[in-house]
């Protein structure tokens, strides 16, 4: 007998995420007393720093526990406004602005406001898994354009265009980028740029990481091109610069007001608005001093150095030094098991959680993901004990 007790056919293929697996995997060894360094989840390991955790408390003290406007508190999103001006030479207004629970939730509410199902939606491969899943919860197709390890992890503007179709809505861009800290140049944005206006195509901008990055690598906005901010729709966030994960609060902006309109209608259908005092605490982020920022990408920078140094050592592994964000995209393709197989083989045997690089779709394949967001003492560790895995490993084969 048919039971309509069963969840809707669109979960069929909605995966639950490879990070997540390995977080709840290394989770169960730790609780069977096993010391498990973590290299898998993107979380800095920093504490929040102190002014944005008193600005928060002063706001719980003042009594804002009610909910705020569905697109988030008037100051928040005009300091997002004067950051975008101050960081990003961006003209935007407040009202352009949509604060959200995560910049997670903007990328999901841009997708759901701007995709019908059968739109297709060009996304970076391999990338952060959200783009892939908020369009599949949408009934929209994903189209994956290679970032491969040969050109650099960098986008090939020709590969985007060989894919467009007369059904494509969206393009995805994100830099500096997860899982494989390339950076878009600006020849890059400005040929997908290109791309987008030949053949009108919205394109979301994930730029959550624009903070992190390295030697002299310079962080370009695809909005600061001609003729692109009425068509891009920003994401950005607290979450990465200010170590402010737990908090949730990220930006959905856009200049164009039928986008705006749009992503409020999902949002208020969903969870209202982002929490009150989160909000208060972003604000003292963004508005506050910024060398918090700076100190923690320094020490980012170090951890940068040790993983590219220490992993290249390593006979059977080899990575290219990330530009920016804070993951090594590792190619174990030398070693002769699966990425799957080998995040397995150094989380039971090593103790060190580490992401298979096909979690981020199919071009990830063979390759791990080391985050190095957490300490270097830990990293130092890590590595320590990836190489005496990898050495054991090689000998048996
Ligand atoms: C590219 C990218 N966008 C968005 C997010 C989510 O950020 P948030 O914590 O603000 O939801 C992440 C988190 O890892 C990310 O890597």
């Amino acid at each position: 007998m048919t039971t309509k007790m069963k969840q809707s056919k669109k979960m069929d293929d909605i995966p639950f995420s490879g990070i997540r697996k390995v977080f709840e995997a290394a989770g169960q060894l730790e609780k069977q007393g096993k010391d498990i360094i973590n290299l898998g989840i993107g979380r800095p390991n920093f504490d929040t720093p102190q002014h944005i955790k008193e600005a928060a408390k002063k706001s719980l003290d003042e009594g804002h526990v009610f909910y705020t406007s569905n697109y988030g508190t008037e100051t928040l999103r005009t300091a997002v406004a004067n950051k975008l001006k101050r960081d990003n030479g961006l003209d935007y207004d407040m009202s352009d602005v949509i604060v959200t629970v995560g910049a997670n939730q903007a990328v999901s509410i841009a997708m759901t406001a701007m995709l019908d199902p059968g739109d297709e939606v060009l996304v970076p491969n391999p990338s952060w898994l959200h783009y892939f899943y908020c369009a599949d919860l949408v009934g929209a197709k994903t189209v994956s354009y290679p970032l491969l390890e040969e050109n650099g992890f960098n986008v090939i503007p020709e590969d985007i265009e060989k894919l467009v179709t007369p059904k494509t809505k969206m393009v995805i861009v994100n830099s500096p980028n997860n899982p494989t800290g390339s950076i878009l140049s600006k020849e890059s944005l400005q040929a997908i740029a290109d791309i987008a206006k030949k053949y009108d195509l919205v394109v979301l901008s994930d730029e959550i990481y624009e903070k992190l990055i390295y030697d002299d690598s310079v962080h370009y906005s695809i909005a600061s091109l001609d003729g692109m901010k009425e068509r891009t729709i920003l994401i950005h966030g607290v979450s990465k610069s200010y170590s402010m994960t737990g908090w949730r609060i990220g930006f959905a902006i856009s200049a164009n007001k039928e986008f705006v309109s749009a992503m409020i209608r999902v949002l208020q259908y969903t969870v209202t608005c982002a929490n009150s005092f989160a909000q208060d605490g972003a604000e003292a982020a963004i508005n506050g001093p910024q060398d918090c920022v700076e100190d923690m990408r320094v020490q980012f920078d170090k951890r940068r150095k040790l993983v590219f140094d220490r992993i290249n050592k390593i006979e059977g592994l080899s990575c290219i030094c990330p530009k920016g964000a804070f993951y090594c995209f590792v190619n174990i393709k030398k070693l002769g098991m699966s990425d799957e197989e080998a995040s397995n083989y150094y989380l039971n045997e090593a103790g060190v959680a580490m992401i298979p690089g096909s979690a981020f779709g199919e071009y990830g394949a063979g390759y791990l993901r080391v985050a190095f967001s957490n300490s270097y003492e830990n990293i130092e560790k890590a590595m320590d004990r990836i190489a005496d895995a990898t050495a054991a490993y090689l000998a048996r084969k």
